[in-house]
């Protein structure tokens, strides 16, 4: 007997920071189902999943719910394995980095790298998000903000969250070692990151800039795994969270079989020669591969594998990353109102139907936008409507006709029977490239060109004419054993998105539990089968109108309960500056001043040259770039501004001073002066 080929997938392990998502449920259930097609396959299949626990972000939100972090984290892991359950996920392993084992071989691996070079210690100062828990350089900022010198003090991270400027003594990787092999092991092994549209991503965005050296241990909290040779020091989260894939087969460990047989066992070589004529190879771990979305797609393939070329482990061989899901309005947040969480929908409308929708639509190259009105349509139309009907059409005319017994395929036969076979093979033979490529909503569409194929079968064939004449009975035979057929087929191939509605259609046909998709084709249909005596709707057909308003309903309860719970702590703010102290506001000295006259600055389009009683001694002056906003200045006159009142002077257009600011609100692309009321003194302090 052969050995079985073994098949490693995991997912990105989640921080529990907060409810768990459709987004994160979307990455899970497409590993899910890629671990149930690799077993129906015949591979010995290995799937892993779990959680990021670590960081400061954890300890942060262990602090606001005034828990310790381990109790916090412990009491997520709870919910987050109910969530999975719930999904119907077979995972073979949950880790948690909190385990044992996983921080021990991180401590250890820490050193290992340490001894050998690749990591030093130095001196850190940069940009932190702590929701991301990533280092920013200023270049990757999306936004920076700066004092009124130019320093830059803070900045917003392509994430959209805000950062810090964090300076500490560090440990680093020399990433910038590993360039070369890098860039060789991308040359070497193109088909690495799939889609390849997002390894060129990669490549322009991080590895031809050059990679610099990686901040890889924090001193500013403790949430973590303690460097043994430094205690003061826990390491960076990233590391410690990406060695799970490793740890959890049991690498640094005492009984290393998992890890033998779901990554080093099975190797093969890549090989790419440089300008020089220096031929790299790379040892690539054929079993081994990472599904993750674009946003954290940078940790794991430029990181993870020189990681891996550190410690001189095989490299893995597929990394899918996948775009997100967004809603209507952007991405999803809590207080829009427009979080999804998959519980409630597979309360509402049954499990099968979300992991269809979120298979069905996952977002390959791009994102992907989530509406509640595609999902019910799906539903009702996909699965009710084309599926299910034709199973009960099914069932019900072969009771009809043959008394419950399935005909055998070659009974009789009709003109059309040649064409749906061709495209049964058809759609077998694109449903398995489209599942390699991890392309579901292709693999999808090619199951359902199958249903709408044999749907149109029914209407050419008209076993309903064929039924009056009793010589046709062979042929109306023919038929039914040919829409059999055509559903065992489909069951098959949709049992990795929907065990429960495929076994549900096996049952009703008469058949036992699918076992096995590995030799798949039409025509296999065994004899002397007899189809359930009444077939029940595999789906329920709903009220498109009802249904899209319940789930608009939910998706604003969400909201209402943000705001139950309302407590200024437990708001994400969306910030378009850096947080500042109360005593840094304290030092901006805002006044009530009176426009006492107003013109257009000659050789400027932009400016207008305001003065001002702002309650000193004489009138001060300011000039604002607002003249496109008011097309005439001398409206402006007499109205109470806002000013800021201590801004140091400035000189501009070479011969004015502006002292101070005209506060205005900006709102789409218009700009409004802040005025205040008449009967406040001018320099009233505004504060
Ligand atoms: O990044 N659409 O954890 P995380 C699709 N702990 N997928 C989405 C999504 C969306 N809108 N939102 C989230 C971390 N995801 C680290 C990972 S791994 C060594 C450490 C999925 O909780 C998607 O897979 O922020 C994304 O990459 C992941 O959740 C991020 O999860
Ligand atoms: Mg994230």
């Amino acid at each position: 007997m052969t050995e079985k080929k073994s098949f490693y997938i995991t997912t990105p392990i989640y921080y529990p920071s907060g409810k768990l998502h459709i987004g994160n449920a979307t990455t899970t259930i497409a590993c899910d189902v890629l671990a149930r097609y690799k077993r129906l396959m015949g591979y010995d299949t290995f799937y892993l999943t779990g959680l990021d626990e670590h960081g400061q972000k954890i300890q942060t939100k262990a602090e606001e719910a005034g828990m310790t972090p381990q109790a916090y984290v412990d009491g997520m892991a709870v919910g987050v394995k109910e969530l999975w359950k719930k999904l119907d996920i077979s995972y073979d392993k949950f880790i948690r980095t909190t385990d044992d084992y996983h921080e021990s071989v991180v401590a250890d691996v820490f050193e290992k790298l340490l001894a050998q070079g690749d990591i030093y210690l130095g001196e850190y100062s940069g940009w932190y998000s702590v929701s991301d828990e990533e280092f920013f350089t200023e270049s990757q900022l999306t936004e920076v903000f700066r004092d009124e010198n130019g320093e830059v003090i803070g900045g917003i991270a392509p994430s959209g969250h805000q950062v810090e400027l964090v300076s500490e003594e560090s440990y680093f990787f020399k990433l910038s070692k590993y360039q070369k092999h890098l860039e060789a092991f991308f040359k070497a092994y193109p088909d690495f990151i799939s889609p390849s549209s997002r390894m060129n991503e990669m490549i322009k965005n991080f590895i031809e800039p050059g990679l610099e050296d990686l901040a890889v241990s924090r001193t500013t909290f403790t949430w973590g795994v303690p460097i043994k040779s430094n205690p003061k020091h826990v390491v960076y989260v990233w590391i410690d969270a990406l060695l799970n894939y490793a740890t959890a087969l049991g690498y640094g460990q005492g009984d290393t079989t998992k890890f033998e047989k779901f990554w080093t066992g099975q190797t093969e070589v890549k090989s790419w020669t440089d300008e020089s004529g220096k031929v790299w190879d790379f040892k690539i771990a054929s079993s081994v591969n990472h599904m993750v979305a674009k946003d954290i797609l940078r940790f794991h393939s430029i990181y993870w594998p020189i990681i891996l070329m550190a410690l001189d482990l095989p490299l893995p061989n597929r990394l899918i990353a996948h775009g997100w899901f967004v809603m209507q309005d952007g991405k999803m947040s809590k207080s829009k109102g427009n979080v999804v969480y998959p519980e409630m929908l597979v309360e509402r409308f049954g499990l099968d139907p979300l992991r269809y929708y979120l298979m069905r639509s996952l977002p390959v190259g791009s994102d992907g936008t989530f509406t509640p009105e595609d999902y019910v349509g799906r539903i009702n139309y996909e699965l009710a409507n084309d599926l299910g009907n034709l199973l009960n059409r099914t069932v019900a005319m072969i009771n009809k006709y043959f008394d419950g017994q399935v005909p055998n395929l070659s009974t009789g036969s009709t003109e059309f029977d040649e064409d749906l076979q061709a495209v049964a093979g058809q759609a077998i033979a694109d449903y398995h490239k489209y599942m390699d490529l991890v392309d579901y909503p292709r693999a999808l569409d090619a199951v359902w060109s199958l249903i709408a194929r044999t749907n149109k079968y029914i209407d050419e064939t008209a076993p309903w004419v064929l039924a009056k004449d009793e010589a046709q009975k062979d042929n109306l035979a023919s038929v039914m054993a040919h829409l059999a057929e055509s559903l065992r087929v489909v069951a098959n191939l949709i049992a990795p998105f929907m065990m429960t509605t495929a076994n549900a259609i096996t049952e009703q046909l008469g058949l036992g539990a699918i076992a096995s998709i590995e030799n798949l084709t039409f025509g296999q249909f065994p004899e002397g089968v007899r189809v359930v005596a009444k077939g029940t709707p595999i789906f329920p057909r709903l009220d498109m109108d009802e249904e899209i308003a319940y789930i608009k309903e939910q998706m604003a309860a969400g909201k209402s309960a943000a705001e139950k719970e309302w407590a200024p702590e437990e708001v994400e703010l969306t910030l378009n500056k850096p947080e500042i102290k109360f005593e840094e506001f304290e030092k901006t000295e805002i006044r009530v001043a009176e426009v006492i006259d107003c013109q257009k600055v000659e050789g400027s389009d932009k400016l207008l040259l305001f003065r001002l009683d702002a309650g000193d001694a004489e009138h001060r002056q300011i000039l604002s770039g607002i003249a496109n906003f008011y097309p005439n200045p001398e409206e402006l006159i007499g109205l109470k501004v806002q000013i800021v009142a201590n801004l140091k002077p400035r000189k501009m257009m070479k011969k004015y001073v502006s002292q101070g600011m005209i506060l205005s609100a900006e709102h789409d692309a218009n700009l409004t002066l802040l005025t205040v009321d008449s009967s406040v003194p001018n320099g009233s302090v505004i504060g």
